[in-house]
């Protein structure tokens, strides 16, 4: 059986939001510490920002950086890590029940993520805190003087406000694990006071309020919903939440992860516009697809059942191709969703379910995964494009019948680069015939590929060979004419 896929420049679905292309740096295992920070490293700075994961961070391509958390922001005070290090207090983070030294705080994090070229992305604690230390936080982070926050930031040695631009609500306020959480209501409540007071400091912030923790929890929809009806005015986005785990159900459920995540992405834009159309408003919420990735959450130690520790190496996954077609995939998804989904942020970035991972006062390396999303945060851009495509079905026990080829593709409109991303997620290989009757001139210049298999073997004619469980990135450019 062969895939037909069909181009048209007409197929417009949005401009390319290069914010999809984020990622998240928790103090949650070795991500900050031995991850991005380690003083005394050889390729170390003398901020202790290490220049190795840098360069891989900058080759990443990612744009957005979402910090400090994730679970560990529900119980974090923000104070504790700015000022002299001397000073700074240990704490136990209560989230993975871990030691934090506090050595690395929101002054490191903003110098690394300028050197990484990112635009930061700050959540404030709604779950042991409230309105008045989020307030705070946006004052010492973006006034510029003249006030005791932003006072407090100069003698801090940080004469320029950080203009951080995307904040969050606090984080999964849904979750029973979660420090703090809240009902629906209470939450709601809470993100629409806090809301307020932050934008009275800073009126040009965007703020995203909590979603649910996953599409599988008891109260998905309705959480969402109740959220909604209380801090509607508030906020610009809502946010998503998901992982998938190769071993929770059949294989090709796993290999067909994008059909959920393109379902999740639907659910939660019928339920923002039936709160839009109930509140009468005319303001559109977007989407904030700030944690997803591959997860093996199945062997998962709960913080219950771990000792306290200082650098604990949480869930430091190793991938293989098929968990990187996977990622190459809900990349797809996200593209496809563009006019709807304006954030997204790969968890994590190093060491914790990361693309990128370190040995401590050793190397840095890129796992499988770190590919797809690299070279997707490179080729996309212009517009996205919807392909019209044909392609065999494969049976998964999640979803029934899908089909085994998923595509989405870019137009730079500037350059006429043309770039088709392309998954064959079933177990047999499939020839994908391009119909490109639209863009007579495009001819194919460059195709990336990821596989388990060896050699693909060419197909006949024009076709393009898909192996089995393959991600790629075909890229068409005009010929001269
Ligand atoms: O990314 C790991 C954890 O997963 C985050 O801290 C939390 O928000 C989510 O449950």
């Amino acid at each position: 059986a062969v895939a037909h896929l069909t181009l048209d420049p007409a197929f417009v679905i949005a401009p390319v939001d290069r914010r999809l292309f984020g990622s998240f740096v928790e103090h949650m295992g070795r991500c900050v510490y031995t991850g991005i920070f380690e003083p005394g490293h050889p390729a170390a700075d003398d901020d202790g920002l290490r220049g190795d994961v840098l360069e891989l961070v900058r080759e990443l391509g990612v744009s957005t950086v979402r910090y400090p958390g994730g679970n560990f922001v529900s119980g974090y005070r923000w104070e504790d890590g700015v000022g002299p290090r001397g000073d700074r207090p240990r704490r136990l983070d209560l989230a993975w029940r871990a030691l934090e030294s506090n050595a690395f705080g929101l002054n490191e994090f903003m110098r690394w993520a300028a050197l990484a070229g990112a635009e930061p992305m700050m959540a404030v604690n709604l779950g042991t805190r409230g309105v008045e230390a989020a307030a705070e936080l946006v004052e010492y982070c973006n006034l510029p003087d003249g006030t005791a926050a932003a006072d407090l930031r100069r003698k801090h040695g940080v004469a320029r406000p950080h203009d951080v631009r995307l904040w969050c609500l606090g984080n999964e306020m849904d979750g029973p694990w979660q420090i703090g959480s809240l009902t629906a209501r209470e939450y709601g409540r809470l993100a629409a006071r806090a809301g307020h007071a932050m934008r009275r400091v800073d009126p040009s912030i965007e703020l995203v309020a909590c979603g649910s923790s996953n599409s599988g929890m008891p109260t998905f929809g309705a959480w969402e919903a109740t959220v909604l009806e209380e801090a509607y005015d508030q906020v610009d986005y809502i946010s998503l939440h998901t992982y998938y785990d190769p071993e929770k159900h059949d294989e090709a459920s796993f290999r067909a992860s994008a059909v959920d995540l393109d379902g999740f992405i639907d659910d939660v834009v019928a339920t923002a516009d039936h709160v839009r159309a109930k509140l009468r408003r005319s303001k559109r919420i977007k989407l904030s697809l700030d944690e997803w990735n591959v997860w093996y959450q199945s062997r998962f130690t709960e913080p219950e059942d771990r000792d306290i520790e200082e650098l604990p190496a949480l869930i430091e996954d190793d991938y293989d191709e098929t968990d990187a077609m996977v990622v190459g995939n809900l990349l797809i998804s996200m593209l496809r969703h563009a006019d709807r989904l304006a954030i997204g942020c790969q968890a994590q970035l190093v060491n914790v379910i990361a693309p990128i991972r370190t040995e401590p006062g050793g190397r840095a390396w890129r796992q499988t995964i770190f590919h797809p999303f690299a070279h997707t945060a490179r080729l996309a851009r212009g517009t996205v494009l919807r392909p019209a495509l044909t392609a065999p079905a494969m049976t998964t026990g999640r979803y029934g019948e899908v089909p085994a080829v998923d595509a989405v593709a870019t137009h730079d409109e500037q350059t006429g680069d043309l770039t088709v991303f392309v998954v064959n997620r079933g177990t047999e290989p499939v020839p994908l015939d391009l119909d490109l009757r639209a863009f007579p001139r495009h001819r194919l210049a460059r195709h990336h590929t990821l596989t388990g298999e060896t050699s693909p073997a060419a197909a006949p004619g024009s076709q393009i060979l898909l192996p089995p469980v393959s991600w790629h990135a075909l890229c068409l450019t005009p010929e001269e004419s």
